[in-house]
Order: C-alpha cells, then structure tokens, then sequence
C-alpha cells in the first residue's frame, strides 16, 4: 500500500522501504520475467524520448512487454514537432508546438508515460529545477516514469542498486566508490547524482573521487566522503562506479581530462575484490580501460540485463497503484 500511494510517478529515491520492495520486485520478475502477463493487458506505456538512447529505450519496452503491455516510442526530437517550453511564448521563431498541448494529447493516448529529457547544462536554474521534466508532468495528467532528466537518472540506479545486491557477498557494508573518469564532451550530473541519492539512500557507505572542481550538487551527495586523492579513494574498494560528469559549480564546463584518472588494473592494486561498474555508454580507453571492462570485475553487462527487470518493477508497481 505504500508503493501505491508513492508511486504516482517515478522520478527519484524516495524511501529504503520502497527501494528494497523495488529491488526484490526486480529480481521475482528476474527469475521469472512473464509472471505477471496479465497485468498490463490493454494498456500503453509512452516513451518520449527527447535524446538518444540504446538501453533505456529498449529495456523499458521489454519490461513493458512483459507485463502485458504495449510499448509505444516516440523520438520526439527527430520524429515529434520541436516543442516550446516556456509558459506565455509568442511561437513566432522555431518551435511549432507547446507542451500544453502536446502534453496533453500524450497523457489521452497512453495509461502510463515515460519521458527522457536531458539538461541544457547552459541554463543550470532550469535543469536544477527539471524545467522540461515538469512540464512533462504538469501537462499529461497521467503517471510518469523518469527515463533520465536533468539531474536524475532513477530506473539506471534501481537497476545499480539491484546489482550491487546481488553481486555483494560479504557480511558487513560493502564500500562503494563513486569515481570520476575523464571524458572529451560535457557530460550531465545525472547518473553521478542519483547513483549517490540511491546508494546512501539504500544505506550503503559512498566515497565519491574527482578532481578539484567537480564536486556535485550537495542535495545528492549529502552524507557521503568526498576524497579527491583517487588512490586513497580506491583502497578496499568493493563496487567502484566509474562515470564522467562535467562541473556543477562551473557550470556544464569541462575542466579536466587528466587521463590519470582513468580506472585501470594498475588503480585497483589495493582493491583485490573490487568490482566495477559503468552505466554504460562507455569511451572505452579514455574512461575505462579495456582490460577492466573485458575482465572478471566489471559488473556493466549484468547492471544492463538489470534494466529490464528495474523498468518492469516500476511499471509494475505504477499499474497497481
Ligand atoms: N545507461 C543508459 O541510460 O543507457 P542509454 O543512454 O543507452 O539508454
């Protein structure tokens, strides 16, 4: 009953309650994808995808699948009409329709609508505030599934959260490590922010690695260490997460491409059982090396099979509500 009441919309951590009832979800729907067949049957699920994509885009259309449903996408920035965000606009330059109105059309086509906005990394108040994701929200009148906003990235967390469950052996607290890697273009905050919002969230240890300069949004990080010596960062490491993000504080600027800190074997020599995560696109070689990715520690390919089975919690639980 809690997760109904919760889960109007997916866009964020909200409880270790509901995270650990996602998470076991997850894995029931794991070990036996079509167990709810039924549940979804004559309805549609959305997903507007205003920014690529490979995994989100196909893992929620399985998930969808699975329970029943049809998946509907919609690649609104090469297929849909360039839309105007902004309330009051005098449309007389490149945008043809308003998010009120198409908004509004999506929310009477579909039961259930999953949206992937990425931020500006220009206009930081907006991305703060998920201008775009808001908009989404306040026009369709139904639920919303995050499929990666501006600042958050919430079903690629449930789906880390879910594979760091069950790739933990040990008794006590694993140490997790968020770790910077180097990257040549701007990348969002998103996925650094919510794997940290999940991971102490779901209340786990996180010390967070990277250069002077790209320390996060504090609202995600609350709680965690923030240690910018890597190699102090790495000892005894049990999950290291590597991703690049660009500067908050400088904002969407690119202020290092120190290639010393990308992950390497030679990285983890007091880290023996470290394993390795990466939300994946991964530059290979320039955020990861290939030894590390094609070895036993990485972790990216079965955190990928995981977003199926986050995706189909969350609709899942969305339907029931
Ligand atoms: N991890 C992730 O969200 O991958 P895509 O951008 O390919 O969907």
């Amino acid at each position: 009953m809690i997760i109904n009441s919760i889960l109007r919309h997916f866009t964020k951590f909200e409880s270790q309650t509901l995270g650990q009832q996602l998470i076991d979800q997850a894995l029931t729907y794991k070990s036996d994808p079509r167990l709810d067949i039924a549940k979804g049957v004559g309805k549609r699920i959305g997903c507007i995808f205003l920014n690529p994509s490979l995994r989100t885009r196909v893992s929620t259309q399985i998930a969808a699948q699975n329970l029943g449903m049809e998946p509907i996408v919609l690649n609104m920035d090469k297929e849909g009409w360039a839309l105007e965000m902004k309330e009051g606009a005098i449309m007389n330059k490149g945008t043809v329709e308003h998010i009120k109105d198409a908004a509004a059309v999506l929310g009477s086509y579909f039961d259930i609508l999953a949206i992937r906005a990425f931020p500006t990394l220009t206009n930081r108040d907006e991305d703060v505030n998920d201008f775009v994701f808001g908009q989404f929200i306040k026009y369709c009148g139904i639920p919303v599934i995050s499929l990666e906003s501006a600042i958050r990235h919430p079903l690629q967390s449930l789906a880390d959260q879910i594979t760091i469950q069950e790739n933990w052996k040990g008794k006590s607290k694993p140490k997790v490590v968020l770790s910077w890697g180097p990257h040549i273009k701007a990348i969002p905050h998103a996925v650094a922010n919510s794997f940290s919002e999940w991971t102490l969230g779901m209340g786990h240890d996180l010390t967070i690695t990277h250069p002077e300069g790209y320390e996060l949004d504090q609202e995600f990080t609350k709680g965690a260490s923030i240690e910018y010596n890597q190699s102090k960062a790495l000892e005894n490491a049990d999950f290291v997460y590597v991703k690049n993000w660009s500067s908050f504080n400088d904002y969407g600027k690119i202020l290092s491409t120190d290639h010393s800190w990308m992950l390497t074997e030679k990285h983890l020599k007091h880290a023996k059982n470290a394993q390795v995560m990466h939300c994946l696109p991964v530059r290979r070689n320039l955020e990861l090396s290939d030894q590390i990715l094609d070895g036993k520690r990485s972790l990216v390919q079965k955190q990928a099979i995981n977003r199926i089975y986050a995706a189909q919690a969350v609709i899942s639980h969305i339907l029931d509500a």
